[in-house]
């Protein structure tokens, strides 16, 4: 149950605040989780402006900051579900005006989007590289990463779980990227560090992290940006 929205004080401009009343079907997590997006500006700009996902703003607020996408680019997509950073670089890689290809996968299926070329596909399957590659049917100019793998709340299995994630993706990006390409990935705090964070510096002039403001404050998300592959 939702109650009315209320105004904030003093009629100052502040959005209005949508409370809920306790659902006893939802489990506190849920009605947390419920609540949050329901206050969340991103969830409505996202609404608004047709983007699948608030994960859209992500990639939006990282691309005009490092400028990757370019017309005609070649695209890998890894956890596109439900496909807001395939909407945002299908746009900017002119895929509507046939330029450029996107090829997606995720465990989830999606709905589809014109032109991008998806799979239900589990990348931590053996076969998933070969079969992504045969998507793609040459190089790609771009290989984005937004999976995330669910947690278990055991914080190191979380951890191993997400670096062996990004170290796989990475794996597959130096096996697909054409020289001067590009890969962007989430990580988490402290994701980056190490071996992962040598290897990228090894294979691309440059790495940066990227936290962009749709990244909810609260959570140590950031993405890791490396541009220029080596080849
Ligand atoms: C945060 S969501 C991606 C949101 C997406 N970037 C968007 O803008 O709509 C993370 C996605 O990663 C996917 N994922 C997690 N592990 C995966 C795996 N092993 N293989 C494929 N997809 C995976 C999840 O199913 C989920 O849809």
């Amino acid at each position: 149950m939702i109650d009315k929205p209320e105004a904030g004080k003093g009629g100052e401009a502040r959005p209005l605040k949508v409370r809920l009343k306790k659902a006893r079907k939802l489990s506190s997590s849920s009605q947390k989780w419920l609540q949050r997006q329901l206050n969340d500006p991103y969830v409505a700009r996202a609404k608004r402006e047709g983007w699948r996902s608030r994960a859209a703003f992500k990639l939006i607020e990282i691309d005009d900051k490092v400028k990757i996408l370019k017309p005609g680019m070649r695209v890998v997509d890894l956890g596109a579900a439900p496909g807001g950073w395939s909407q945002v670089a299908a746009q900017r890689i002119g895929l509507e005006n046939g330029r450029g290809r996107i090829v997606a996968i995720d465990l989830l299926e999606i709905d589809p989007i014109a032109g991008v070329d998806f799979a239900q596909m589990d990348f931590l399957k053996d076969d998933a590289p070969e079969a992504l590659k045969a998507m793609l049917g040459g190089s790609a100019d771009l290989v984005m990463s937004d999976m995330a793998a669910n947690t278990t709340g055991h914080r190191p299995t979380d951890h191993l779980r997400i670096v062996g994630l990004v170290e796989l993706a990475i794996d597959f990006a130096r096996q697909v990227l054409a020289p001067n390409g590009a890969f962007i990935a989430k990580v988490f705090q402290g994701g980056t560090e190490g071996t992962l964070l040598t290897a990228l510096k090894r294979d691309f002039t440059t790495v940066r992290h990227v936290k962009p403001q749709a990244s909810r404050a609260d959570s140590a998300e950031l993405y890791v940006v490396a541009t220029g592959f080596r080849g």
